[in-house]
């Protein structure tokens, strides 16, 4: 009977044992899935992705669109987060915004470029280390990335040039070139194609180039020494539409506006944008240069949630807005 008792109570002993740790295994699994691991881990895919966006600057009123495309097409997405550089035209700072972003293991890096060449060994580092590039309107040496989007350089440069040839006709003229940023790729790539493009106006002759760094307060300056150097100058070529816009400037308060065709690149749907300006008749052209924001964030979830692999270079269409359908344009890409 006492042997009986005490086997009993051995067995009770253990039930109780094996019921509370059957309890406490299955709490802890009600603690994993209840805090559901956000990313990464043996426990399955990824949700959530941090995208690390290196901007070359916001002194600009086409990057702050650029930027603004981005939130809004990311915001789509709940499962994306964005987190934002500003690089200030400083290739040094740019270079430590990357650097940042890989330690912190961001799972893709969007980057607009200040220059190519200074960029290239820090866009590489990432790729290197396997997060996904896809490196925005400027470009980088060779082609360690995943994707470059872009508009097409060459091609809005020769549009512009072909426009101008024609403008001048066969009397021809004189054309400055405010040009932007000399070790962005886009600057050498719309100068090459205004070549292209008045080439076959041998009357039409470019007497001065000079850098403004696409910026409207050194276009100004730049324009002001133009204006002294050159009795006549027929049509000024502006690598972005805030260099047109500044030499418009230098060229009003020299009494020579009237005299002078201005011509610019970018086409932003703003009230500031050379859309407007167009249509005010300061600027005779621009040409869209879409930012590639939204398509950059489309690309992002095609590497990072579907897995897929994505073309290596997306180019972006121009269009051509003069006084005749820069109203429609700006209507079209939503202006108000
Ligand atoms: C802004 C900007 C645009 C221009 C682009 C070229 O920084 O200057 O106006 O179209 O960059 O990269």
């Amino acid at each position: 009977m006492k042997n009986t008792k005490k086997w009993l109570f051995l067995v009770f002993v253990l039930v109780l044992s094996l019921s509370l740790s059957l309890a406490a295994c299955s709490n802890t699994s009600e603690n994993t899935s209840g805090t559901k691991k956000p990313s990464g881990g043996d426990s399955g895919e990824k949700k959530n992705f941090l995208i690390g966006m290196s901007q070359a600057n916001l002194g600009e009123p086409w990057r702050v669109a650029m930027n603004d495309q981005i939130k809004a097409a990311a915001d789509e997405y709940p499962e994306l987060k964005v987190v934002f550089a500003d690089a200030a035209q400083d290739n040094s700072k740019q270079i430590a915004d990357v650097e940042n972003f890989i330690q912190q293991k961001v799972d893709l890096l969007i980057i607009s470029p200040n220059e190519a060449k200074p960029l290239t060994a820090v866009v590489k580092k990432a790729y290197d280390s396997g997060i996904p590039v896809i490196v925005l309107d400027r470009k980088v040496e060779g082609d360690a990335y995943t994707q470059y989007i872009g508009g097409d350089n060459k091609l809005i440069g020769k549009k512009a040039g072909e426009f101008v040839a024609k403008m001048l006709g066969d009397k021809g003229g004189n054309v400055v070139e405010i040009k932007g940023l000399e070790g962005a790729t886009p600057q050498q790539e719309r100068h090459d194609g205004f070549l292209e493009g008045i080439s076959s106006n041998p009357n039409v002759k470019i007497i001065a180039a000079q850098n403004a760094d696409w910026l409207k307060d050194k276009a100004i300056t730049v324009m002001e020494t133009m204006l002294q150097a050159n009795k006549k100058i027929d049509v000024v070529y502006g690598h972005n539409d805030p260099a047109a816009e500044g030499a418009y400037i230098a060229a009003k308060n020299a009494n020579r506006e009237k005299d002078i065709k201005f011509i610019g690149i970018d086409g932003l749907p703003t009230p500031d944008g050379g859309l407007k300006a167009v249509m005010e008749g300061r600027l005779s052209a621009t040409y869209i240069y879409p930012t590639g924001g939204k398509e950059a964030i489309e690309s992002a979830i095609s590497i990072l949630e579907k897995k897929e692999k994505v073309e290596k270079t997306v180019i972006l269409d121009t269009i051509e807005a003069t006084k005749d359908n820069a109203e429609q344009v700006y209507k079209q890409f939503g202006g108000k």
